[in-house]
């Protein structure tokens, strides 16, 4: 199998080349690729160097798969070349997730929405991703009607330059010295919470990410009627979104119930002795790919509410492991062919 991934120098595709790695994907050859600017560079890929191409017309051809994550513009133009050419192509960006023919996978949720794919299939959005792998077993248990949420979102969720950012800002507080000016966000991040993930669009009151999670959420769960809101904060976090959620459910289910149910989820570790300080933190799950839940606790002012903690690495299955995982499940399943329309 010959697998393309592009935007591998950024954040979340090295974190792709990575989580491949750990996982032996049973790739022949593995080629990355990114923008003009880093063509030719090698990328240490353990037992080889990989070395990095430009997007052209002639070096995507020959391909089962491709693993996008190279912004929307990328992914709107080349996912289509990339797929004609014969791969399958799973997209990290926001462009194809709410086309109808395109299938918006998480690998413990809804994996069986695979099947119907035609040639691109979308990852959703990391702080939908880490959200939807807790819901799902309260969904089929006990029914959703409605949900409040409320993120803390990591910098690296906005890329490598971000990083940078909250980096050099952190180390000038800390020095006492004049800051930097901001250059990826509209403020001051360090040391700072912004209302704010994403842009506002002209008449609109909520966030694209706002938008994102609550259309991605009822897509990727089936579930066209659950009324649904959302505000997302950025944090001077470096990697792992934080996530409260408020459950309403359809039938009832006590914190304990629940509690049971998600440590026996896949893809869920619960996390959840606060009288010992013990709750699913950002810094602990940096580098994992289990989805930490926690603070499960009975809403005191509505009988069928639940309030959960929720926090992932939004690199790893926010991104990357959920792409790579469905690579797998692709590749496992025999999908890994563009089905030809007539
Ligand atoms: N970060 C997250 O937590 C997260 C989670 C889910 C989804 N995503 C999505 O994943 C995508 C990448 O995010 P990121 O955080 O990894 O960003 P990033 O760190 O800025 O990396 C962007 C990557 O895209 C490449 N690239 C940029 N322009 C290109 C072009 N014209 N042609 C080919 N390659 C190009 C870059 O190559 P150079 O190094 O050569 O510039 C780099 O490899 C975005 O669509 C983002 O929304 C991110």
């Amino acid at each position: 199998m010959r697998v393309a991934v592009v935007g591998a120098t950024g954040a979340v595709g090295s974190t792709i080349l990575g989580v491949m790695r750990e996982r032996s994907f049973p790739a022949d050859e593995i080629v990355p690729f990114a923008s003009e600017r880093s063509a030719g560079r090698t990328i240490d890929y353990g037992d080889r160097d990989l070395t990095v191409q430009a997007l052209t017309d002639e070096s995507i051809r020959g391909f089962d798969l491709a693993l996008f994550s190279a912004g929307s513009g990328t992914s709107e133009i080349w996912g289509p070349k990339f797929a004609d050419a014969g791969a399958v192509v799973v997209d990290n960006s926001s462009y194809w997730r709410m086309f109808d023919h395109v299938p918006l996978v998480v690998a413990e949720v809804n994996p069986e929405a695979l099947d119907a794919h035609q040639g691109i299939v979308a990852n959703p959005n990391c702080t939908t991703m880490q959200m939807v792998v807790a819901l799902k077993p309260i969904l089929d248990r006990a029914g959703i009607e409605r949900l409040v949420v409320s993120t803390y979102q990591a910098v690296s969720g906005t890329g490598q330059r971000a990083v940078e950012e909250l980096h050099a800002q952190a180390a000038a507080v800390v020095e006492a010295q004049e800051l930097p000016p901001a250059s990826i966000y509209p403020h001051q991040i360090a040391f700072n919470v912004l209302p704010q993930v994403e842009r506002f669009k002209d008449g609109d009151d909520y966030t694209t990410e706002e938008r994102k999670v609550m259309a991605e959420t009822r897509k990727i769960l089936g579930q066209d009627d659950i009324r649904i809101s959302a505000t997302c904060a950025r944090v001077p976090v470096y990697t792992g979104h934080s996530e409260s959620v408020n459950v309403e459910t359809r039938d009832d289910l006590s914190p304990e119930e629940c509690r049971e149910l998600l440590a026996s989820a896949p893809g869920v570790v619960v996390v959840d002795d606060p009288a010992d300080g013990l709750y699913p933190l950002a810094i602990d799950v940096e580098g994992r790919d289990d989805v930490l839940v926690g603070r499960i606790r009975r809403d005191p002012s509505h009988d069928r509410c639940l309030n959960l903690w929720i926090v992932g690495d939004n690199l790893r299955k926010g991104a990357a492991t959920n792409a790579v995982q469905l690579a797998e499940i692709l590749h496992e399943r025999g999908l890994v062919r563009v089905p030809q329309t007539v």
